[in-house]
């Protein structure tokens, strides 16, 4: 995780100049159209369905189901704003049965994703995924969602300032934007381009630098998990390079992590514009980095995998329910506080994909030693996730909570 990350300016300067697309109309009721599957009787019902029945269908719980004919949703070579760390066909990885993978809820199909209802639902209006690089790869999922799914003539561009890396489609005055701020509060590992601090400090009370370039969003979906799990890390009270500042070396993870969620919590509380901003927060997205997790031989991680794991209700080492509990209880507070947060509970099903993760098919950015290269499950990235891929089904199901509520 605490990679040198370097962003090279110029590849991020994409500005297409085509012609634009003529306005289109948004039709509110074609749920049927909207299936993948051909189904027609599951076709039918879902017709029949109000909006808001989609929402309530539990999304979360379902299975993987082998899937070749609609998936994968895009091909990576579409997607021309794609970064390198996820590119896995780019970066050598052969077999794609990785992206043939449906999500089927056990109540209700995923509606399909579709980039003109979103785009229209977001007109005039701005979405930010806000936290770290697991919220960069589903921010760049949703870039390429809609990126090959838009005509290639519509006005569309991407451009970095400061913490953030911002999506514009032209047309419809839509912007999608990533800010980095990997533990939601300050810390010394807030620069989106180089955040390979080692030891890391964070002011757990103070999220104003951050939070005040959220304020005017109309969607805003958090994460925040990875970057709590050193075992120790400073806390400082007062500000960096203070002389009266005071610093704690702090090793219980789940304390600091619920200092910082209460930080959010109260900043929302008083900040937010209850009528306007839609808020969401994405449970944590697990890693694959134990091989035993789910019975195969010592020392393996999600490098070599191919396969889903079909065990039902299969959680890895690596998912802290303990984590997840301090976010739900600081979402449930919000609510007492008339504050409503989606939490999207993504970990269940991302737990079971093993297969799916980059391990060494993306651009390192420290490039691997020969020794590890002799050993490539060593330098695997077995954290982030392949496009198209898992994080194609979390923004399907973010999707249906903004086009549906
Ligand atoms: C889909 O998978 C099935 C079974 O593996 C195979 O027989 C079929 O040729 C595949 N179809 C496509 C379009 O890849
Ligand atoms: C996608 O949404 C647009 C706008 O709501 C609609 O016109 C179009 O028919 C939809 N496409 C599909 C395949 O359902
Ligand atoms: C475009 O959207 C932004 C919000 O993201 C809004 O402030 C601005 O007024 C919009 N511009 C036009 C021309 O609609
Ligand atoms: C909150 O947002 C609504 C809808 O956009 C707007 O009408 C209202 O003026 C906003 N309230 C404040 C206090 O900004
Ligand atoms: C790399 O892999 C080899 C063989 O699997 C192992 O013996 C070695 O300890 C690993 N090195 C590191 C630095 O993890």
């Amino acid at each position: 995780m605490a990679s040198t990350h370097k962003l090279v300016l110029g590849k991020w300067k994409i500005i297409y100049n085509l012609s634009s697309v003529v306005g289109l109309l948004l039709i509110a009721y074609v749920i049927g159209a909207l299936y993948l599957r051909g189904d027609s009787q599951r076709v039918l019902e879902n017709q029949m369905r109000p909006h808001d029945s989609i929402l309530r269908c539990n999304l979360f719980s379902g299975k993987w189901v082998y899937d070749n004919i609609s998936y994968p949703l895009y091909k990576g070579n579409q997607c021309s704003l794609m970064e390198e760390d996820f590119a896995c066909d780019k970066y050598g990885r052969k077999d794609l049965n990785y992206q043939k993978w449906r999500w089927q809820p056990c109540d209700c199909d995923l509606p399909r994703f579709n980039a003109t209802a979103l785009l229209e639902k977001l007109r005039g209006k701005k979405l930010i995924f806000v936290g770290d690089s697991l919220n960069r790869n589903q921010f760049m999922s949703m870039v390429c969602l809609i990126e090959t799914s838009i005509p290639p003539s519509s006005f569309k561009s991407l451009t970095l300032k400061e913490n953030s890396i911002i999506f514009k489609a032209t047309d419809y005055n839509a912007t999608i934007e990533f800010y980095w701020s990997p533990l939601l509060v300050e810390s010394n590992c807030d620069d989106l381009a180089t955040h390979g601090v080692r030891d890391r400090i964070v002011r757990v009370h103070a999220i104003e630098k951050h939070a005040r370039q959220w304020t005017n969003a109309d969607i805003l979906v958090f994460d925040s998990y990875m970057w709590w799990l050193l075992p120790k890390m400073k806390l400082l009270w007062g500000s960096f390079g203070n002389s009266d500042a005071i610093y704690k070396e702090v090793g219980m993870r789940h304390r600091r992590y619920e200092m910082a969620l209460n930080t959010w919590s109260d900043w929302l509380e008083f900040h937010i514009n209850r009528t306007r901003t839609k808020l969401f927060f994405m449970s944590l997205s697990p890693y694959h980095s134990v091989s035993e997790d789910w019975g195969v031989d010592k020392g393996g991680n999600c490098y070599g995998e191919t396969e889903p794991i079909l065990k039902e209700g299969y959680r890895g080492s690596g998912t802290d329910r303990g984590m997840m509990q301090i976010v739900e209880s600081a979402i449930q507070k919000l609510k007492t506080s008339g504050i409503k947060v989606e939490y999207l509970d993504i970990t269940q099903l991302s737990d079971y994909r093993k297969d799916a993760h980059t391990s060494i098919y993306r651009l390192f950015w420290v490039p691997p030693t020969e020794e590890q290269l002799a050993n490539p499950k060593n330098y695997s990235d077995c954290v982030h996730w392949c496009l198209p891929g898992v994080p194609d089904v979390w923004n399907m199901i973010l999707y249906s909570y903004i086009i549906y509520s």
